[in-house]
C-alpha cells in the first residue's frame, strides 16, 4: 500500500519505518526541515534501540519530505502523528494536528479516489468527529474516511512495541477497519522475518485487532496511560507507607504482582513517572473531566502523588546529610527512563533545580542526553560525560534513571571514589544485597526502621 505519515517524532518514525520494513511504500512528512534533512542523509533524529537497523532495511521503501503535496501523492492511507503537547491549563494543544489536517485537505482537493485519514496522535474524545467536519466542509471530490488508531508504544522499546504489539486498536467505519486490517496484516499474523536486533519474543503469536468506534478508541488511549500512571502512584504511596512501618515495598509488589488480576508491571516504586506522555495525558484527561463537570478524584490523586514523589529523594538526602549547601551531589541519569534520549518532563529536571536551589554543587551524568540537557538545565550544573567525574568526592549519589551502566556499580568502587558512599536509589534498581559497606537507601525498602517494634493499635 502507499502510505504517508505526517510527523517524524517517536510515533511517526516508528510507524513509517516499520510499515516500510514490512513492504509498504511510505512517505514521511515533517515541517521540521532539519529532521527531514537528517533522515534523507540516512541519520535518525532520535535514539531508539534497534531503530537504526530497521531504518537501514526499510530505506528502499522510504521517502522523506517537508512538502505535503509531494508526500501525499497517491497515498491510500495517511497517518497523523504530530505532537499534541499540553497547554498551560493542561488541555491538549491541537494546533499542530489541525494544521496538519488542513494541509492534508488542501492536497486532497484535486484528487479522485479513496483515502483513509488515520489519527495516531493522542487526542481528546471527539477529535475524529472534528476532523470529519473539516473534511466534509471542504467538499472534496475524493472520498476520505476518518479513523482513530491510538498508539500504545513505549519509548525505549518503540521497535519491539510497533512490530510485536499485543493489540492494534482502530476506531472507524467498516471501510477504515478493512483497509487498516490489510495494512497491518503482517503484524496481526506475525508473518514477517524479524530484524536481528529486535527478535520476536517467544510469547508473541500475533496482535489482537480491536475495532471500536472513534470515541472509544480516543478515550481508551487516555484510559491506558491514566491506569498505568495510577499503578505507579499506588506503589509509590505503598513505598511511603513501607518507609514508615518497616516493610519492604519490593516484596509487597512481588506478592501483589503475582496476582494476574493485578499484574507485576509498573509496580517499581521510586521517584515517579515523567516523559512526554503520562504527565500530559493524565492532565489532559483531568481537563476533559473538568470540561464535562466530572470530578475525577482518583486521577487528581494520581497526579498529586506523582508531583510530590520526585521531591521525596531530596527529603531522603536531607535526612542523611542535613544541609545541601556547598555539597557535591552526583546525579546519575537525566532522561525520563533508560533507552531514550527524551528529557520531556523528566523528573531529573525538577530534582536538579531543587538541589541547586538548596545550594548543592550538582554534577550530572547521562549516557545519551548530556548535550541536550545543557540547553534545558541551568548553567551552574556541572555536565559530565564521564561517570567517574560525577562520583569523585561526591557526598551522595542519586540514581534518577536506571541506565544499565549504573546497575553494575560496585560498592567497593563507590567507597573508594566518593567522599561519603551514600547512594540513594530513586528507582529501587540496584540490588541492595550487593551494596555492603555503603549507605544504600531506596524507596520503601523497610531498612530505615529495622526491627523496632511497631505499635499501631
Ligand atoms: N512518544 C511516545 O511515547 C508516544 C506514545 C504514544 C502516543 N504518543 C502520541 O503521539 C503523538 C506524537 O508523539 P511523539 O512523541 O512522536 O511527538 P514528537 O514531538 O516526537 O514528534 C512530533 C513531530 O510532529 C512534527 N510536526 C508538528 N506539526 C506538524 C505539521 N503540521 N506537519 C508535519 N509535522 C508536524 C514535529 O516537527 C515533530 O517532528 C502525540 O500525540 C503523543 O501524545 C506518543
Amino acid at each position: 500500500m502507499k502510505v504517508a505519515v505526517i510527523g517524524t517524532g517517536y510515533v511517526g518514525l516508528a510507524t513509517g519505518i516499520s510499515l516500510a520494513f514490512l513492504g509498504h511504500q511510505v512517505n514521511c512528512i515533517d515541517i521540521a526541515a532539519g529532521k527531514i534533512e537528517l533522515l534523507r542523509q540516512g541519520k535518525l533524529p532520535i535514539f531508539e534501540p534497534g531503530l537504526e537497523e530497521l531504518f537501514h532495511k526499510a530505506k528502499p521503501n522510504l521517502h522523506f519530505s517537508t512538502s505535503y503535496r509531494e508526500g501525499l501523492v497517491d497515498s491510500d492511507v495517511i497517518f497523523l502523528a504530530v505532537g499534541t503537547p499540553a497547554n498551560v491549563d493542561g488541555s491538549p494543544n491541537l494546533k499542530y494536528l489541525f494544521s496538519a489536517v488542513d494541509e492534508t485537505i488542501a492536497c486532497l482537493r484535486n484528487r479522485e479516489g479513496l483515502t483513509v485519514l488515520v489519527n495516531k496522535s493522542t487526542v481528546p474524545v471527539g477529535t475524529a468527529d472534528q476532523i470529519l467536519e473539516r473534511v466534509n466542509s471542504a467538499s472534496l471530490h475524493s472520498s476520505v474516511t476518518i479513523a482513530s488508531n491510538p498508539e500504545f508504544l513505549s519509548q525505549g522499546r518503540v521497535v519491539s512495541d510497533t512490530l510485536y504489539p499485543e493489540r492494534i486498536v482502530v476506531g472507524g467505519n467498516e471501510r477504515a477497519i478493512h483497509v487498516l486490517q490489510e495494512l497491518y496484516a503482517p503484524i496481526i499474523s506475525q508473518t514477517f522475518i524479524s530484524p536481528e536486533q529486535t527478535p520476536r519474543p517467544e510469547t508473541t503469536k500475533g496482535a489482537t485487532f480491536i475495532s471500536v468506534d472513534t470515541r472509544s478508541a480516543e478515550l481508551a488511549k487516555y484510559a491506558a496511560n491514566a491506569f498505568l500512571a495510577m499503578k505507579i502512584s499506588f506503589i509509590n504511596e505503598m513505598a511511603n507507607v513501607c518507609d514508615r512501618v518497616g516493610a519492604d515495598v519490593t516484596k509487597v509488589a512481588m506478592v501483589i504482582g503475582k496476582d494476574p488480576r493485578i499484574g507485576s508491571s509498573f509496580l517499581q516504586a521510586g521517584i515517579g513517572y515523567g516523559g512526554s506522555c503520562f504527565p500530559k495525558d493524565t492532565r489532559a484527561l483531568q481537563f476533559i473531566a473538568d470540561t464535562i463537570d466530572y470530578d475525577f478524584k482518583l486521577l487528581s490523586a494520581v497526579i498529586e502523588v506523582n508531583n510530590n514523589q520526585k521531591y521525596r529523594i531530596i527529603e531522603k538526602l536531607r535526612e542523611e546529610i542535613g544541609t545541601l549547601y556547598g555539597k557535591k551531589i552526583a546525579v546519575l541519569g537525566l532522561t525520563f527512563k533508560p533507552g531514550t534520549d527524551d528529557l520531556r518532563e523528566a523528573p531529573s529536571i525538577p530534582i536538579v533545580n531543587a538541589l541547586l536551589s538548596e545550594g548543592a554543587e550538582v554534577y550530572v551524568h547521562d549516557p545519551i542526553a548530556i548535550d541536550t540537557a545543557r540547553a534545558i538545565l541551568p548553567r551552574t550544573v556541572h555536565f559530565k560525560h564521564q561517570l567517574s567525574d560525577v562520583l569523585l568526592d561526591a557526598e551522595a549519589a542519586l540514581l534518577i534513571t536506571e541506565w544499565p551502566e549504573y546497575l553494575n556499580l560496585k560498592a567497593e568502587h563507590l567507597i573508594s571514589v566518593m567522599r561519603r558512599p551514600l547512594f540513594i536509589d530513586g528507582r529501587n534498581a540496584l540490588n541492595a544485597g550487593t551494596m555492603n559497606g555503603i549507605e544504600y537507601i531506596g524507596f520503601g525498602l523497610g531498612d530505615r526502621i529495622g526491627s523496632k517494634p511497631l505499635h499501631l493499635v
